[in-house]
């Protein structure tokens, strides 16, 4: 092996403990695809630009190898050897196999399409603590999807009328209310005030509605804080937190799961900034490899995409995702690359971003019943307000779950929600 070459070695059956990792690959132009590949392998175990004098024999098994690839279609698959990685340090896995080579001068574009992770790997982890089944319990919802809101506007409100719009989703038929991404502890609406008064309100709507309301707050601060946050949010009668799993980072989510040990909180996980990575379809961190991550580690609710709705995210991505969420083993399919979770809980997927009722049907019939259908805009825009605009959601899901079409639909609200968005082109 000499500097970036040597790693391509299409004859490597991968060993069963090995670490896959498929990326979509451009070579910068004049350089031999096979070259490039190489080169992205070095660069993410052992290797770098030149030859060096200080390499050892000993340390060749902590190569990695590509053992396939198609300049057709500029698909690479990697192998990396367990040994390369420390033992639960999703950072330092990151910083190999997703670091320098995005930036390598041999490629163009270099997107991480997916990860496998070997079962050896998945074992130093242990995954949602709830998952679908235990979410659906603690809701006492079977098979319907859940319905959420998110409290509009995004921020500004103060903690007494956040609380108040809080109240209305939940009285008109939400499930979970939520906080929005940039909503965590401030100034004009602090983490405490908030919490404590919105979870009165919760407690109120659940003795009105006879049914299991949650309030997931968003926790995400720095490190400590963000631990501090979510002990209070169980001190205080708390089952459910949200917290922005981009922003705050792989360590601090790392983290975040293993002080839940004690907690038990169901997390609910916003993936805002995810775009910057995911949105060039050849370049950047696919979100399929983040949906599993965080799965790996442990979380029950992610943001998975639409397919419809004010974000952008097409069939193929989304399924793949949701799939890759809520399987116990992913199938193989299109360009992702399966998984086998050995036991580890499946997350619920969220379908949340432009959503309004008369989407649910497209969702649901992409996406299954296992999803968890959030409407911001889509509720609180509604003409006769947040509570009308809970209960036109809440109908929509029910409709579809009994497997009625939206305009056959008892509920006024529904009917009024479908005239109103009628024009929306999304
Ligand atoms: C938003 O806040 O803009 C949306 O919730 C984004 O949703 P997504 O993370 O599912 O794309
Ligand atoms: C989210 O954080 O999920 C979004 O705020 C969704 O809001 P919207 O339904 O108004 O797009
Ligand atoms: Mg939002």
């Amino acid at each position: 092996m000499a500097a970036y070459e040597g790693y391509v070695d299409v004859k490597y059956k991968p060993h069963k403990d090995d670490l896959i990792c498929r990326f979509y690959m451009e070579p910068k132009y004049g350089t031999p695809f096979e070259r490039a590949a190489s080169a992205v392998a070095a660069e993410s175990s052992i290797g770098t630009w030149t030859d060096i004098s200080t390499n050892k024999a000993y340390m060749k098994r902590l190569a990695a190898h590509v053992f396939h690839m198609d300049p057709h279609s500029g698909y690479i698959d990697v192998a990396y050897p367990l040994d390369a990685f420390e033992k639960r340090n999703v950072p330092q896995m990151l910083s190999s196999v997703a670091g320098n080579i995005f930036g390598m001068r041999e490629v163009s574009n270099l997107r991480l399409y997916d990860i496998q992770f070997p079962k050896k790997m998945l074992e130093w982890y242990d995954g949602p603590h709830f998952g679908i089944a235990g979410v659906r319990k603690l809701l006492k919802v079977k098979k319907r999807p859940l319905v959420g809101t998110i409290v509009k506007p995004k921020m500004g409100l103060n903690p007494r009328d956040h609380a108040k719009v809080a109240y209305d989703a939940w009285v008109g038929g939400c499930d979970v209310v939520k906080d929005d991404e940039n909503l965590t502890g401030q100034k004009f609406n602090p983490f405490e005030k908030r919490f404590l008064t919105t979870i009165k309100a919760r407690d109120r709507a659940e003795k009105v509605t006879g049914e299991r309301k949650m309030y997931m707050v968003n926790v995400t601060a720095p490190g400590k804080e963000m631990l501090r946050r979510a002990k209070f949010v169980h001190d205080n009668g708390g089952e459910y937190m949200m917290v922005d799993i981009l922003t705050v980072g792989w360590s601090a989510l790392e983290d975040l799961h293993d002080f839940n040990h004690k907690l038990k909180l169901v997390v609910h996980e916003h993936r805002a900034m995810h775009a910057a990575l995911t949105r060039n379809p050849k370049h950047g961190i696919a979100m399929l490899p983040i949906a599993k991550l965080t799965r790996m580690i442990g979380f029950d609710q992610l943001h998975a995409g639409t397919i419809v709705g004010k974000m952008v995210g097409g069939t193929e991505e989304v399924t793949e995702v949701v799939s890759a969420l809520e399987k116990p083993v992913t199938p193989a399919e299109g360009f992702a690359l399966g998984q086998d979770w050995h036991g580890i809980k499946p997350t619920f997927a969220v379908a949340s971003g432009g959503v309004y009722p008369g989407h649910v049907p497209a969702i649901v019939d992409k996406l299954g019943m296992d999803v968890i259908v959030q409407m911001g805009g889509g509720i609180h825009g509604h003409p006769g307000g947040t509570v009308a605009g809970a209960k036109a959601a809440r109908a929509a899901v029910e409709a579809v779950a009994e497997g009625i079409d939206l305009r056959s639909s008892k509920s006024a609200e529904l009917q009024q929600a479908l005239d109103h968005w009628s024009g929306v082109k999304f």
